[in-house]
């Protein structure tokens, strides 16, 4: 891995050793933990109900395991973690909520996701804020944050209260307000820009569209004769990042169990065929598009270096302090995970001194 790879797979695990330490809660209080978490870049996925956001992320990933479909699917935000790994182990997802149980098959992933969704909101179609964490390990994955979310709509249905519609954009606002979150505004082809729901809130909250990715799924369910040309190349609306266009796999697709690598496969056939984008088939599909965010990441995270250092020497000194109260060596597993953030903030440190100077 190339230093960069790894300072990012670091960050990555500072963010979920943070997120396992918030879990435990109370007794330790640490405020440094919560500007480091929200220091740290993260990437949210937005745009209307079934624009296709959940299969990007998929598609993301390589992995086929979140639930998707027509109508509210996605109804608690999923905090999903990306760990590139190459130590050789197979690929495994592990739940905050389940630390001890490792999953290799994706399909109870996503049923996991459903449960534990069902197990906050009932069996409905209501909404909650409070987040499910995963985090895959994988050698075939790029070191990110993503954060899966309800897609904004604009009317509730039945079974759900009448605020539904604010609460679903409160709930994304918390996420995409924050300076460092970047923004996946996901749109499909197939609607006239001018009504994006995610273009309309990343329009808002970044108006500069520095941290704003603009994505264009459901290419392949144009009308026959039109394409996206206008949007792809910058012209309907203009973002400091380019477009990138997305063929996901359809319904059917779905219901047949096309697997991710196929999809990934006619993906690119789709590009490097298209009499439409054959010109710009190098910087289209799902594969450039994580390869995109990885490299925006880098640079955000190096932008963000001596912010980051000054928070991770803040985070050092509480958690020594922390340490000394409950008196080392720790046993309990909050004492543990301090001293695992420890560790790592340190090598962080280390890492960051000797190559980035
Ligand atoms: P979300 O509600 O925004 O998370 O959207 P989902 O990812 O759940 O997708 C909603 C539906 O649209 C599913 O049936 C997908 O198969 C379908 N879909 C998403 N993207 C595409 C695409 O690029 N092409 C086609 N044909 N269907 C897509
Ligand atoms: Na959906
Ligand atoms: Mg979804």
């Amino acid at each position: 891995m190339t230093t960069m790879e790894s300072l990012i797979g670091l960050v990555n695990r500072i963010q979920r050793a943070c997120t396992v330490l918030g879990d435990y809660g109370g007794g330790t209080g640490n405020n440094a933990f919560n500007s480091l978490w929200e220091a740290l870049p993260t990437v949210a996925v937005v745009g209307g109900q079934s624009s296709g956001k959940s299969s990007v992320l998929e598609s993301i990933v390589g992995r086929d395991f979140l639930p998707r479909g027509s109508g509210i699917v996605t109804r608690r935000p999923l905090v999903l973690q990306l760990h590139k790994t190459d130590d050789g182990t197979e690929e495994y997802a592990e739940f905050l909520h389940l630390p001890k149980r490792q999953f290799t098959d994706f399909a109870l992933v996503r049923k996991e996701i459903e449960d534990e969704t069902d197990r906050i909101t009932g069996k409905s179609k209501q909404i909650s804020p409070v987040p499910i964490h995963l985090s895959i390990f994988s050698p075939n994955v790029v070191n990110l944050t993503l954060v899966d979310l309800p897609g904004l709509t604009k009317v509730a249905v039945e079974g759900q209260p009448e605020t539904i519609v604010e609460d679903i954009e409160t709930m994304v606002r918390t996420y995409v307000d924050k300076p460092n979150c970047i923004i996946l505004a996901i749109s499909p082809a197939n609607q006239d820009i001018a009504t994006s729901d995610a273009i309309k809130l990343a329009k808002d909250v970044d108006p500069t569209g520095e941290r704003t990715f603009g994505v264009l799924t459901k290419l392949d369910l144009m009308d026959k004769g039109t394409n996206a040309l206008e949007v792809l190349e910058g012209r309907s609306y203009r973002l400091q990042h380019p477009w990138v266009g997305i063929v996901n796999r359809s319904q059917a697709d779905i219901n047949k169990n096309v697997d991710m690598m196929l999809a990934r496969r006619k993906e690119r056939e789709y590009f490097d065929t298209s009499p439409d984008y054959g010109h710009l088939a190098s910087k289209m599909g799902s594969v450039y598009l994580a390869k995109l965010l990885s490299k925006h990441l880098e640079s955000v995270i190096r932008t963000r270096i001596p912010s980051i250092l000054s928070l991770i020497n803040k985070s050092i000194e509480e958690l020594e302090r922390e340490l000394d109260r409950m008196g080392r060596p720790v046993a309990v597993d909050a004492g543990a995970q301090l001293y695992t953030i420890l560790e790592m903030c340190r090598a962080f440190d280390k890492i960051f001194k000797e190559h980035l100077d």
